[in-house]
């Protein structure tokens, strides 16, 4: 009796499982994509756990960190905090979509705000990343010439236990100079700094030049 009433429970549970699943519609760094996953799963465990888009970090998982941050139609969010069901028929770009998007849209190679960062040293252990330059590249998709106050604020979301943040604002300042192609724009920004560090392989592959 005990056996047959673990059998049932057990259909049941399967049962309301399988209700519970929802097949997603998004858009997925230029790709069109459809997932099933739990109706209760976030955002940030689509990605990372249906997807395999493991570049959106589970930080603290409450909203306090920012290291999941991701783009939904442009805007940097919390996926942690945020629905799936809730990001149906949207934009969403994760750290994956950075270089492809840069490359759309007829740069070469990664995205400006990644090559800042490498070129600032603008990292250490990394965790912060994905969430930090996702934060950067939306504000420059608002303003192309964010004075430092915006800078901080726009990052003020992401936290960073490694690096002390001067150098990724420094990083973001120079992706601001270099696109505006006038280094003199950011007089702050010294060339002691990220400027003079040398070329990462890729760059000196994509440039033709030498480190
Ligand atoms: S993991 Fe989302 S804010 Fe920390
Ligand atoms: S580089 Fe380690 S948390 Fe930012």
């Amino acid at each position: 009796m005990f056996g047959s009433g673990c059998q049932g429970l057990f259909k049941c549970f399967q049962a309301e499982r399988i209700r519970r699943m929802r097949v997603l519609r998004m858009r997925i760094n230029g790709d069109q994509v459809e997932v099933a996953a739990p109706d209760h799963w976030t955002l940030l465990e689509v990605l990372r756990y249906r997807l395999g888009l493991t570049g959106s970090k589970q930080g603290c998982d409450k909203g306090d960190c920012g290291a999941c941050t991701v783009l939904v139609d442009g805007r940097p969010e919390l996926s942690c905090l945020s629905l799936a069901a809730l990001s149906e028929g949207r934009e969403i770009t994760t750290i994956e979509g950075l270089a492809p998007a840069n490359l759309r849209s007829g740069g070469q190679g990664p995205d400006p705000i990644q090559d800042a960062f490498d070129r600032c040293g603008a990292l250490q252990c990394g965790f912060c990343q994905p969430g930090m330059m996702l934060s950067a590249r939306a504000l420059l998709n608002r303003d192309a010439e964010p004075d430092r106050d915006a800078i901080k604020a726009a990052l003020s979301g992401n936290l960073c236990r490694c690096t002390g943040y001067t150098q990724i604002v420094e990083a973001v300042e120079l992706a601001i100079s270099d696109a505006l192609d006038k280094p003199e724009a950011k007089p702050f920004w010294s060339d002691a700094n990220c400027g003079s560090a040398p070329k990462p392989a890729y760059r000196a592959a994509r440039d033709g030049a030498q480190d």
